[in-house]
């Protein structure tokens, strides 16, 4: 495996932020020649080369990058009923989520929190009024059917950061219909009391949230 202090990491965290955001560009390396051989396969499965460099992408975040961080040999995972990976045994007391849009891959970690990351490109080709109706509340469809494309995305990525950060993605109904996000740089969502960090990057093409619980 190579050393990591060659790949061009992005610092995405504002001062004071509390937590760590990293992203790396999909063509910043050949992800599969630093990755250990489980992740390698991992990242292998996918034959579209966009995939693949996405998914190598996360693995090396999840096996090179976290492990270097947290300054531990190797990070143990487990798996949550709706699929999150979190950090487990000598990291568990990390939380840690990653998201992967267009051609970036972004990392959040924070201590002692559980997080979640979002990332969407607005050049994202969707049907913005039938996903609008299966994913927003009745108050964030109003905002994002007043706000446009970038009120749409802003709240999109912040409703999966969110859910993302309490691990049950758009499984918990009840959730995906109640919450009260607005459009804003940070907030507290009323319902879940999750906090929200949010915001456009990379010149605006990109919808960034983070949402710590
Ligand atoms: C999985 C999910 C939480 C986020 O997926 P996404 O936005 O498509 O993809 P992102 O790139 O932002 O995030 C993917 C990463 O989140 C992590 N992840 C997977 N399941 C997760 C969960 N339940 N909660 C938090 N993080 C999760 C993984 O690290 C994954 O990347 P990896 O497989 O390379 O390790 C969400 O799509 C989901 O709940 N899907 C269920 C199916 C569904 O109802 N989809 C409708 C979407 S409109």
């Amino acid at each position: 495996m190579n050393s990591e202090t060659d790949i061009a990491l992005q610092d995405w965290a504002l001062p004071g932020e509390p937590f760590r955001l990293l992203a790396v560009a999909l063509d910043a390396a050949d992800w599969a020649e630093r990755l250990p051989a489980e992740a390698r396969a991992r990242a292998e499965r996918f034959t579209d080369p966009k995939a693949r460099a996405r998914a190598g992408a996360s693995e090396w975040f999840k096996a090179c990058w976290l492990p270097r961080e947290l300054g531990l040999e190797r990070v143990e995972w487990k798996t949550g009923a709706h699929g999150k990976p979190r950090p487990a045994r000598a990291a568990a007391g990390w939380g840690f989520n990653l998201s992967h849009a267009g051609d970036y891959v972004v990392a959040a970690l924070a201590k002692a929190t559980s997080i979640g990351v979002d990332l969407e490109s607005l050049a994202r080709k969707t049907d913005m009024a039938a996903l609008g109706e299966r994913v927003f509340s009745e108050s964030e469809r109003a905002l994002a059917q007043a706000g446009g494309r970038e009120a749409f995305f802003a709240l999109w990525s912040q409703k999966e950061a969110l859910l993302k950060a309490l691990g049950c993605g758009w499984a918990n109904g009840n959730i995906v219909r109640n919450t009260r996000l607005e459009i804003a740089a940070c907030q507290v969502e009323p319902s879940t009391r999750v906090r929200v960090w949010s915001r456009r990057v990379l010149d605006g093409a990109y919808s960034l949230a983070v949402a710590i619980f």
